[in-house]
C-alpha cells in the first residue's frame, strides 16, 4: 500500500514537473539521446514554420532557438533527431554572486524541462578584463554549475559556449577559455565580425577570412581545447560598407570606434545573404573573390551615386570553411543564421537555399 501511494506520487510529480507534451505523439518529447555525434549547430531567429520547416534537418543536429521558444519547433526537430535548446545570457554584475548564479541555473534548467528541450546555448559576450580574474571565475563557474546540473536532471543535455574566433581577448572578452571548454559539452568559435577591431588601416575587408579561421582554431588548440569540443561557426551575411574613397578596391571607412580601438565594423551594417542576392541581381554586379581572405566582396554605387563595398560568405568560401573544420577534426560547424536566406518559393529562393543549405557537410548519413 504504502509502496503504491510512493509510486502514485512519483508519477503525479512527473507530470507536474514536465508539463504536458505538445507534440502529436509523447515519444516526440523525449529527448536526443546522442552526445557525441559531429554536430550541424545552427541559430534560429524567425519564429515562422514558413521558413524553419525549409531548413535541412537531414543535416542539422542542433536547432537554437533565439527570441522565441516554439513547441511545434521542438516537435519538429525530434522528429528528425535533431535538438531544439534555448539560448540564455547572464548579467555580468552578477557573475561574482553565487547565489544569483544558482538562481539562474535554476530558471534555466526550469525552462528547459518544462519545453522538453535538449539544452542550453550561453551566449555572454561582454567585456571582461585580463586582470578581472573573479569575473573570469564567475563565468566559468556558472557554466560548470549549469552543466552539472543540468546532466544531472537531463542526462542528455547539452550546455555549450559561445567565444570569440580567436583567444585570448577579442573585443577585450579575456574569459577562461580552457575552463569553459572543459566544463561544457563544447564551444561554439563565433568566426565572424572579425572586424570589430580594426587595427590595421581603416578600410572595408572580410568578416570571416579563411586564414582567421585557422588562427582561432589553432588558438584554441595551444590551450589544449580538443578538437571535439569545438564547433566552427560560421556567417551567412556579410557587411556593407560605405566607401569615403574607393580606390582599387580599397574602401575607405569612416572611423567607428569599438572597445577601445578607433576603426571598427560598426562604420558599415550587417546585411543577410538574401539582401545581397537582391542586390547583386538588382544592380547587375559582378563578384570578385579575394584570395588572401578566399572571401567574396563587391562595389557599387546606389541612386545617389554613393559608393558602397560588400563582403559577405557565400557557398564557396563556406564550404571552404567547413572543409577547414573537418581537416581539424572539429566536433562540426554551424551558422549565424540560418533565417539569412530567402525562404519564399520562387525558383530564386529554392537555388539559393539548395546552394547554402547543400554546401554544409553531411555527418548525418546514418541518421543517429
Ligand atoms: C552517435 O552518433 C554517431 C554518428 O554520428 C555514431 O557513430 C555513434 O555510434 C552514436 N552513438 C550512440 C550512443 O548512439
Ligand atoms: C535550486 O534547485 C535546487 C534543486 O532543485 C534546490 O535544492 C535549491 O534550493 C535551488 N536554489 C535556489 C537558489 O533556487
Ligand atoms: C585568385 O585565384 C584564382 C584561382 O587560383 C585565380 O584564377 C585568380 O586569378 C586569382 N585572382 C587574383 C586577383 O589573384
Ligand atoms: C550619378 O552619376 C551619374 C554619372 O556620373 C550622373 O549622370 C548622375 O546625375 C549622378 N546622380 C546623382 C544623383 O548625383
Amino acid at each position: 500500500m504504502i509502496v503504491n501511494i510512493v509510486l502514485v506520487v512519483c508519477s503525479l510529480l512527473v507530470i507536474v514537473e514536465g508539463g504536458k507534451c505538445p507534440c502529436s505523439t509523447p515519444d516526440l518529447c523525449n529527448p536526443i539521446t546522442n552526445t557525441t555525434r559531429r554536430e550541424v549547430f545552427i541559430f534560429s531567429l524567425n519564429n515562422d514554420r514558413n521558413s524553419w520547416e525549409k531548413y535541412d534537418f537531414t543535416k542539422v543536429t542542433t536547432v537554437v532557438m533565439v527570441g522565441y521558444e516554439s513547441p511545434e519547433l521542438m516537435c519538429h526537430a525530434h522528429k528528425f533527431g535533431v535538438r531544439a535548446i534555448a539560448i540564455s545570457n547572464y548579467p555580468v554584475e552578477k557573475l561574482t554572486n553565487a547565489a544569483a548564479r544558482t538562481v539562474w541555473v535554476n530558471k534555466t534548467l526550469a525552462m528547459v524541462k518544462e519545453n522538453f528541450l535538449d539544452g542550453v546555448n550561453i551566449d555572454f559576450e561582454d567585456p571582461i578584463s585580463k586582470n578581472e580574474v573573479n569575473l573570469e571565475r564567475g563565468y566559468t563557474s556558472l557554466v560548470a554549475e549549469a552543466n552539472q546540473r543540468f546532466k544531472q536532471e537531463l542526462p542528455y543535455s547539452q550546455v555549450t559556449v559561445d567565444v570569440a574566433w580567436r583567444q585570448p581577448c577579442i573585443d577585450d572578452r579575456c574569459y577562461d577559455y580552457s575552463g569553459l571548454s572543459a566544463v561544457s559539452d563544447f564551444v561554439f568559435v563565433m568566426a565572424y565580425d572579425e572586424r570589430s577591431q580594426i587595427l590595421g588601416e581603416c578600410i572595408a575587408g572580410a568578416n570571416s577570412p579563411l586564414g582567421n579561421a585557422q588562427i582561432g582554431i589553432e588558438s584554441y588548440l595551444s590551450l589544449n581545447i580538443p578538437a571535439y569540443k569545438m564547433v566552427l561557426g560560421v556567417p551567412w551575411y556579410g557587411y556593407r560598407y560605405k566607401c569615403l574613397k574607393l580606390v582599387e578596391n580599397k574602401c575607405s571607412i569612416e572611423k567607428k570606434p569599438f572597445r577601445g580601438v578607433p576603426c571598427s565594423d560598426a562604420a558599415g551594417s550587417q546585411i543577410d545573404y538574401r539582401a545581397i542576392a537582391i542586390l547583386v541581381k538588382k544592380n547587375h554586379i559582378k563578384i570578385n573573390f579575394d584570395n588572401s581572405t578566399m572571401t567574396p566582396f563587391f562595389n557599387y554605387q546606389d541612386a545617389s551615386n554613393t559608393t558602397y563595398q560588400v563582403w559577405f560568405d557565400g557557398p564557396k568560401s563556406l564550404r571552404l570553411k567547413y572543409e577547414l573544420a573537418d581537416k581539424y577534426g572539429l566536433r562540426g560547424v554551424g551558422m549565424w543564421n540560418a533565417d539569412s536566406l530567402d525562404y519564399s518559393d520562387t525558383i530564386s529562393a529554392q537555388l539559393q537555399r539548395k546552394e547554402m543549405w547543400g554546401a554544409l557537410p553531411n555527418y548525418r548519413n546514418d541518421f543517429n
